[in-house]
């Protein structure tokens, strides 16, 4: 036991350094998981895991919530920027002040509130910000865009006034973090409370693995052991677990809950979760947040046996930009048949073969998530890849002109 724990402490100490220099915040001990004694963290894999970790740290999942601070905060607060007009007399301010954020609030020019930036959700295309007060969270009034690199309003949130009133309950933190520490389960949600010094942001190794402790201290004790052990092997899950691993958080939310998220474990599936739905072949689904709903729809995915998420994405790396890969897995099963005799060839050539992603995954706005940029009239979609795929006529049009 003694050399077990020994051993604990170095990899705790290692890790906790090499967190020290690479965010310079408090470093949390290995074997202090706020989840219990079954959980190690993340930061004890990396020892062994280094090349996953390494993939695996700056990805959406990763931040999928993250600390307000300079690394993680991607908007803009320089002067020019920082600016969002309501309306002539009523305006935010974002500023940074030493390491922290606010959103200061002014009427008639004059300064009448401040919010400081507590949290962070979103990494890669939008965040929006939250600010603590007695035990709950609230959304702040604007998010920040990064495909135009501007603020607008948060989705859903009044375009004539700031309102920060907004509470963000434990839905959001079940599909966004690992743990909640929480006080009280009211019935109604929105009053849902829990402890914001006790949280474990983002999407970490064992919230998609499970509790690895026993993992870590039998490798630890056994390292000529080439073989896992006490960890869900994910090759000896069915299909249908496989997919609900990722579809625990990617198959919307819009169905009656029976428990919550935050128990599922790797091996689970989601009829202990949710009650099933069943999408009919033409009902449509929104693009947002239910990707498995729509791969569900596609011909792809229920007339072949294997597909699953991974069949076209890696569990610790973002989604790739390059859509010449995706197309060689579309390949991989159509055997270049449509390549040869699609009849839109003839317009394209062989580089029909690079990208068959535009036309039969098009991206589509989500009607679910639309926000007012500073400067416009108009609302803007988040938009989003359908995994729906088939044949769309209308994006094909668009593609062939
Ligand atoms: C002391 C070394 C050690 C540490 C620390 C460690 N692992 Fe492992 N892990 C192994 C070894 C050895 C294997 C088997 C070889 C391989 O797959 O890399 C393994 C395999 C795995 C696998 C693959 C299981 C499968 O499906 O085949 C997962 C998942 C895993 N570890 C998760 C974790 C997580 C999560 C952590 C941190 C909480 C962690 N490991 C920490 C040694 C370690
Ligand atoms: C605990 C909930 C949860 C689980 C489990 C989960 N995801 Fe996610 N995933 C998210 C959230 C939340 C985001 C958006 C994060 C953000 O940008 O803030 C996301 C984003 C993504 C992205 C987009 C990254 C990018 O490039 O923008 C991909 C791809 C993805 N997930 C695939 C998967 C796959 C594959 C699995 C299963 C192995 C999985 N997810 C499991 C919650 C989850
Ligand atoms: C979004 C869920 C998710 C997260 C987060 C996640 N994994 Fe995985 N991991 C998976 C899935 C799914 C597989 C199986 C991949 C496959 O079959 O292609 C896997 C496979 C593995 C494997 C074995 C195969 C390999 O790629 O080496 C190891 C080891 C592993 N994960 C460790 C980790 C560690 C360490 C972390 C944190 C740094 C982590 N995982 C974070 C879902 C996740
Ligand atoms: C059912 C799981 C789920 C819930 C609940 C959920 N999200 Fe998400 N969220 C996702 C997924 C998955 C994505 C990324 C892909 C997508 O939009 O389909 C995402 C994307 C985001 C993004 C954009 C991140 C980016 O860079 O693309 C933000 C911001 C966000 N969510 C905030 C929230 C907030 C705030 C709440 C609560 C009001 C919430 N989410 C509730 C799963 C969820
Ligand atoms: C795991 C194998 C597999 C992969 C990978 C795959 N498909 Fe398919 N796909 C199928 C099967 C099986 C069918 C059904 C064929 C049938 O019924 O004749 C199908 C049908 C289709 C159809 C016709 C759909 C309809 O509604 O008529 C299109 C279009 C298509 N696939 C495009 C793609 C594209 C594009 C990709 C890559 C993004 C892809 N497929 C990846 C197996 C696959
Ligand atoms: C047939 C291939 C394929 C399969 C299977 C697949 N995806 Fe994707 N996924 C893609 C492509 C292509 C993109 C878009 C990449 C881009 O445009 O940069 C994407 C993007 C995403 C994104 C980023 C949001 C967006 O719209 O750009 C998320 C989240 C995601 N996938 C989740 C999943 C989940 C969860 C599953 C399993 C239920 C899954 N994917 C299965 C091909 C696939
Ligand atoms: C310019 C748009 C475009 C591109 C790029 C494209 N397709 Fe298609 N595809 C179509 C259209 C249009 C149809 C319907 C043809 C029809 O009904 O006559 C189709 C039909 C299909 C079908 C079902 C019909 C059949 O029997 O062939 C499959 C499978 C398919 N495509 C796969 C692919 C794959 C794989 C790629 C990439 C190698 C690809 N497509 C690239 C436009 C495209």
């Amino acid at each position: 036991m003694k050399n077990i724990s020994a051993s604990l402490a170095l990899v705790s100490i290692l890790s906790a350094t090499i967190l020290f220099i690479a965010y310079c915040i408090e470093p949390v001990k290995a074997n202090t998981d706020l989840r219990g004694p079954g959980y190690a963290g993340s930061t004890t894999c990396q020892s062994c895991h280094q090349q996953v970790y390494d993939h695996y740290k700056n990805t959406a999942h990763s931040k999928a919530t993250s600390e307000a601070n300079h690394q993680n905060i991607k908007a803009s607060f320089e002067p020019g920027h920082n600016i969002y007009s309501y309306d002539v007399n009523t305006k935010l301010e974002m500023q940074k002040r030493d390491s922290c954020y606010f959103f200061q609030v002014y009427n008639y020019g004059k300064q009448t509130e401040e919010y400081r930036i507590d949290l962070i959700f979103g990494w890669k295309n939008a965040q929006t910000y939250m600010y603590a007060k007695n035990d709950h969270t609230y959304e702040l009034p604007l998010s920040y865009y990064h495909s135009v690199n501007k603020w607008g309003t948060s989705p859903g949130f009044p375009t004539v006034q700031p309102y920060f009133a907004r509470m963000v309950g434990r839905d959001c933190y079940e599909c966004h973090s690992s743990y909640l520490d929480e006080k009280t389960t009211s019935v109604i949600s929105s009053q849902e409370k829990f402890d914001v010094k006790k949280m474990i942001l983002g999407i970490d190794c064992e919230r998609c693995h499970g509790p690895a402790m026993q993992h870590v201290t039998y490798h630890l004790d056994n390292p000529a052991d080439k073989k896992a052990k006490y960890i869900v092997l994910v090759n000896k899950l069915s299909r249908a677990q496989k997919i609900d691993a990722c579809a625990i958080c990617h198959s919307g939310n819009d169905r009656a809950k029976i428990e919550s998220r935050f128990y599922f474990r790797m091996g689970d599936t989601l009829d202990k979760f949710f009650m099933r739905k069943h999408y009919s072949e033409n009902e449509s689904l929104d693009v947002h947040g239910n990707q498995h709903g729509l791969l569900s729809q596609s011909k792809c995915f229920t007339r072949s046996a294997n597909m699953t998420c991974m069949t076209c994405h890696n569990a610790h790396q973002d989604a790739n930009a390059d859509l010449s890969v995706y197309s060689q897995t579309c390949i991989k099963c159509h055997k270049e048949t449509h390549v040869a005799e699609c009849p839109k060839k003839a317009g394209i050539g062989e580089a029909i073969g690079k990208n068959c992603i535009d036309c039969h995954m098009p991206k589509q706005a989500s009607g679910a998530i639309s926000f007012r940029l500073q400067d416009s009239s108009k609302f803007s979609s988040y938009v989003l890849r359908s995994h729906r795929i088939m044949i769309y006529k209308d994006s094909m049009m668009k593609n062939l002109h």
